[in-house]
């Protein structure tokens, strides 16, 4: 057996997710939290793309790097959106964000390479970064500061064995959204030390209150080639089950990730490409409502949370989850969720998996009775403790 298996840690999302499937089944009506993908359907004219696209043969192998037709797509879409300006050979397609992230870890590291990680953080980094033979490296952010770790504390944690940061602004799971001078002050450093930097920018289109998203490799030449963009279609346009991510950077980065690929999976599949390349082409239209849903539920459920008596949280600015503190209950975040789930039959994920023991993650992408109705359950189960 691989022994980086050894040290990776079951999935506590997994567990809950179970949990709530099983009390579902019984015919009890859980307020499911846990999820970690928009509840709307993918757009209409999406599938029609790649419904289209299958009745007229689109059944074959694609480029491994992916459709030529998409990566182009993606690179103007990097350039009218975020002021990238990418060859088309400077992209590569993946099976989802999350394999492209996996891949460029692949790519770029040796045994024993460090990558810097803030924490709280999206519990599959450290575990890919462990499975490409690298060690992790936390840097916690300060609750009380809203997560936000500070530059000297990243630069603190760079060593000679320091190839990559990542950075995710919006946050899995804090929702926390950096000012882009504060980007340019951790990406700076990593350009001062030769570090990569690895910006996971799926969450771009989700951010709150007038919050801007800025993509960190626009933030100055010397930080573009230092960057690897990583982007997906799974949250903007409610297409998770069809694993297409993509990454951007310097083509000796996407090189490597195409040899990577080449071997390992070859292209996502085509008519998902095809799906995938509508999307960016723009549906702007169809994700517009989803958006506004997303903002509504945003202040609704911090609205609720904020008035339960020992919850500590503040209002998301990004991405679709909330991340209270529940130290004041004594439980440790496993045993309050399962506690919560037993309980109330209201899912939510323990803030430990994330590098947050005392917090615990509602994904708001549900509806707002679910949202209502899930906030009373919580709100009578932190009572309970009075
Ligand atoms: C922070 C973050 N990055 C990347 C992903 C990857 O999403 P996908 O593989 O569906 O593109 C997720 C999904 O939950 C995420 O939360």
């Amino acid at each position: 057996m691989n022994r980086a298996l050894q040290d990776i840690r079951p999935s506590d999302t997994l567990a809950i997710a179970a949990k709530a499937k099983k009390l579902a089944a019984d015919g009890i009506k859980v307020c499911n939290f846990a999820a970690g993908e928009p509840d709307f359907d993918t757009p209409a004219s999406i599938k029609e793309a790649a419904a289209q696209a299958l009745a007229q043969g689109q059944t074959k192998y694609t480029p491994a790097r992916g459709l030529p037709a998409l990566c182009k797509a993606i690179a103007e879409k990097l350039k009218r959106e975020n002021g990238l300006t990418y060859s088309e050979n400077d992209v590569i397609v993946g099976g989802g964000g999350k394999m492209s992230l996996s891949t460029a870890f692949m790519a770029l590291l040796n045994p024993g390479d460090e990558v810097v990680i803030p924490a709280p953080y999206w519990l599959s980094y450290p575990e890919m970064v462990r499975l490409a033979g690298g060690t992790p490296v936390f840097v916690k952010g300060d609750d009380l500061a809203g997560f936000r770790i500070t530059p000297r504390q990243l630069e603190e944690a760079i060593t000679p064995k320091t190839v990559a940061v990542v950075l995710n602004s919006p946050s899995n799971p804090t929702g926390l959204v950096y000012k882009p001078e504060e980007l340019k002050a951790f990406a700076d450093i990593c350009v001062k030390h030769d570090v990569w930097i690895i910006s996971d920018e799926i969450y771009e289109r989700m951010v709150y209150g007038g919050e801007r998203f800025v993509s960190v490799a626009a933030l100055s030449p010397e930080i573009f080639r230092k960057t690897l963009t990583v982007n997906g279609v799974s949250k903007a346009y409610a297409m998770t089950g069809w694993r297409i991510g993509y990454a951007a950077g310097p083509s000796e980065i996407i090189r490597a990730m195409e040899t990577v690929q080449s071997h390992m999976a070859s292209a996502p599949a085509t008519f998902a490409q095809f799906g995938a390349l509508h999307a960016l082409r723009g549906v702007e239209d169809e994700i517009q409502p989803m958006l506004a849903a997303f903002e509504a539920r945003n202040q609704r459920i911090f609205e609720l949370m904020a008035q339960i008596k020992g919850v500590v949280c503040r209002r998301p600015m990004g991405a679709f989850y909330i991340f209270p503190n529940i130290g004041a209950f004594g439980l440790d975040s496993r045993e309050f969720a399962q506690r919560l789930i037993e309980e109330q039959h209201v899912a939510a994920v323990p803030g430990l998996s994330f590098g947050a023991p005392d917090n615990l993650r509602f994904s708001y992408a549900c509806g707002m009775e679910e949202i209502e109705e899930g906030m009373r359950r919580f709100k009578a189960f932190c009572q309970t403790f009075a």
